[in-house]
């Protein structure tokens, strides 16, 4: 299984088979690793409907076929007027996928749409389980996580809009996942973050961090 980040909230999951987006804000994002035109998938996951998450999912679907995966008011809101394929589901469901499944898992954020929820994503590839937290604030709920025995963990620490460090930090201590990787900072002047000094405090904490530049990838 490789992930590789892709900037922002964007990470491109490959089984070797099957690749699945997440949150592909390319367009416009100045530390984005590649352009939106040059990125390949078979599903799109999106979190919500914030500009900054649904990004380039619609042109993206559009160019490489794939299936754009959200919440049902999402695809009502954003995706089945655009044309696109979509495969929906909602908070607490698991939806199987040809790579094995994802499951939408809440998130304490707006979703940009009327009606419409935040959410995170659990998936299944690979032999493995990566939670996507989306954009959240820090929550209770993540303690739920600790036993979905999570091998990575992507969570916001950019503050302002989603977690800052220091409540990312107590989202480990409760998720308890195998690896964090840090997301959503740096993008926007008001996100900037020390990474690395985040990394330190998890490691620090008895659990493992990797900062992954844009672009940088891990074998997991
Ligand atoms: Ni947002
Ligand atoms: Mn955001």
């Amino acid at each position: 299984m490789k992930l590789q980040f892709l900037g922002h909230a964007c990470f491109l999951l490959d089984d070797g088979t099957h690749k699945v987006l997440t949150d592909p804000f390319l367009t416009g994002n100045v530390l984005a690793a590649v352009p939106a035109d040059q990125v390949e998938a078979d599903f799109i996951f999106v979190t919500h409907g914030h500009s900054d998450h649904t990004g380039d999912a619609v042109s993206i679907a559009q160019r490489t076929g794939a299936t754009v995966c959200c919440t049902v008011d999402l695809a009502e809101g954003v995706f089945g007027p655009a044309g696109v394929r979509v495969q929906v589901g909602n908070l607490g469901g698991r939806i199987p996928l040809p790579f094995g499944s994802a499951k939408f898992f809440q998130a304490i954020h707006g979703s940009g749409v009327p009606g419409c929820l935040s959410c995170g994503f659990i998936f299944e590839m690979g032999g493995k389980k990566i939670y996507h937290a989306g954009d959240t604030a820090l929550m209770t709920d993540m303690a739920l996580l600790a036993d979905e025995d999570i091998d990575v963990a992507l969570l916001p620490i950019g503050d302002v809009f989603t977690m800052g460090p220091a409540d990312a930090l107590r989202a480990v201590k409760m998720i308890r996942p195998k690896l964090t990787v840090p997301m959503h900072y740096d993008t926007f002047p008001p996100i900037a973050q020390d990474p690395e000094a985040f990394a330190a405090a998890v490691q620090a904490a008895g659990f493992q961090a990797q900062v992954l530049r844009p672009g940088e990838s891990l074998s997991i």
